[in-house]
C-alpha cells in the first residue's frame, strides 16, 4: 500500500481545530446570502486569492472577518456538520474541537446560539458518523481577563458539554500569565486545561502556560526547541504537543516543510501530535497535513502509526476509550 493511501485510511485523532477555521468559503458565501451579510469579496475566488499571510495576525483578521456572517444556531449546526462530513471521509474517528464564543458574543450573538448549533451538530456527528467529539471553549487573548470571565460564566449552564477551555487568538504581547486568575477559575470548575503557546511567541510562554496556567496540553508549542530544560520538562512530564504544519507554513512560522523539526522533537521523545487549526484557510484537512509532512520528511509508515497513537494517547477520552481506539489503530497497521 502506498505510504499516502495508508495515512488516508488510518483511523486517526484531531485535537487542535477551530471550528471557526472550517469555514469554507463556498459555506461562507451560501450562508451570508440567506443572513443577508456582506462579504468584503465578490466571489469565492476572490476570497481565497486573500488567503495569503505574513503572520499569524494578518490571517486571524480575515478569519474574524468571515466568521461576521454566522448568525443563526443553524449556521453553527452547518458548519460543524460540513466539517464533520470532511472529516469522516479521512477516517478521523475523534475529533477535540475548538470554538471561540467572544468571536461571536462580541457581534451581539448569543453564547447559547452558537454552542447549541455546534453541540447538535457534534451529537448528530457522534450518532449517524461515528465521531466522538470533546468540545473546548477557547477564550480570545487580545481581550482582556475580565471579558475571559464573562465567557467562563456564560458557560456555566453548559458545563457537561464542554470539556476544557483554552487560549488562543494574538499570541505576541498577551502572555499565558494575563489569564492566570481565570484559569484557576476553570480549573476549580473541573474544566481541563490547554493553550496555545509558543507560536510566534517564545518559549517563556510555555513555561508560563505550564507553570502559571497550569495546562495540561500545549497548542503548537513549535518553539518549545529553543529551550533544552523546557523540552526535558515537556519530555518527562509527557505533556502533548498539538502540532500544525500547514498553519505554521501558511502562517510563515516556518519557511519550509523540509525544516518541520518533527524528527527532532520525536527523538527528544515529546509527545507531538499532527492537527489542521484552520484548514479552511490552511490548505488542508488532517489526510493533507500527514501526507505533506510525509512527504517532506520521508516518513516511514511506522512513524505515522506512532504520530497517529500519539493523537489518541494525548487525547480527553477516559484510559478504556484510548486503549479501544489504540486498539483499532493497531488492527488497520498490521492488515496495511
Ligand atoms: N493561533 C492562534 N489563534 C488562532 C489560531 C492559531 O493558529 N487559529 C485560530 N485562532
Ligand atoms: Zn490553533
Amino acid at each position: 500500500m502506498l505510504l499516502e493511501e495508508f495515512i488516508r485510511g488510518i483511523p486517526k485523532a484531531e485535537l487542535h481545530l477551530h471550528i471557526e477555521g472550517t469555514f469554507e468559503p463556498e459555506l461562507m458565501f451560501e450562508i451570508a446570502k440567506r443572513n443577508e451579510k456582506k462579504i468584503n469579496y465578490s466571489n469565492v475566488q476572490e476570497l481565497k486569492n486573500a488567503y495569503k499571510f505574513n503572520n499569524l495576525q494578518e490571517f486571524l483578521d480575515i478569519y474574524y472577518a468571515g466568521a461576521n456572517v454566522l448568525i443563526e444556531e443553524q449556521d453553527f449546526y452547518d458548519l460543524t456538520w460540513a466539517y464533520l462530513k470532511k472529516i469522516k471521509a479521512q477516517h478521523v474517528i475523534h475529533t477535540e474541537i475548538f470554538f471561540d464564543p467572544q468571536t461571536h458574543t462580541d457581534r451581539g450573538v448569543s453564547f447559547d446560539t452558537v454552542i447549541r448549533g455546534v453541540h447538535r451538530a457534534l451529537e448528530d456527528g457522534s450518532e449517524q458518523l461515528g465521531i466522538s467529539y470533546k468540545l473546548i471553549m477557547s477564550f480570545l487573548r487580545h481581550l482582556d481577563e475580565a471579558s475571559a470571565f464573562k465567557t467562563l460564566e456564560q458557560a456555566m449552564p453548559y458545563k457537561d458539554w464542554i470539556v476544557g477551555v483554552g487560549l488562543d487568538s494574538s499570541e505576541l504581547g498577551n502572555p499565558p500569565s494575563k489569564f492566570k486568575n481565570v484559569f484557576t477559575k476553570a480549573r476549580e470548575e473541573g474544566f481541563l486545561l490547554t493553550a496555545h503557546a509558543g507560536e510566534e511567541g517564545p518559549a517563556e510562554y510555555i513555561w508560563e502556560a505550564l507553570d502559571v496556567l497550569n495546562v495540561i496540553r500545549i497548542d503548537h508549542g513549535n518553539r518549545c526547541l529553543d529551550d533544552t530544560a523546557l523540552v526535558t520538562e515537556l519530555a518527562k512530564r509527557q505533556i502533548p504537543l498539538t502540532l500544525c504544519p500547514l498553519s505554521n507554513l501558511e502562517l510563515q512560522v516556518i519557511k519550509n516543510l523540509k525544516d518541520y523539526p518533527l524528527k527532532k522533537m520525536m527523538e527528544h521523545h515529546l509527545l507531538v501530535t499532527l492537527n489542521s487549526d484552520d484548514p479552511a484557510y490552511f490548505g488542508g484537512y488532517m489526510t493533507e497535513n500527514y501526507v505533506q509532512v510525509a512527504r517532506a520528511l520521508n516518513l516511514s509508515k511506522a512513524e505515522i502509526v506512532i504520530l497517529v497513537k500519539n493523537s489518541f494517547k494525548a487525547s480527553w477520552l477516559t484510559a478504556e476509550e484510548k486503549a479501544q481506539k489504540l486498539a483499532i489503530v493497531d488492527n488497520y497497521a498490521n492488515v496495511n
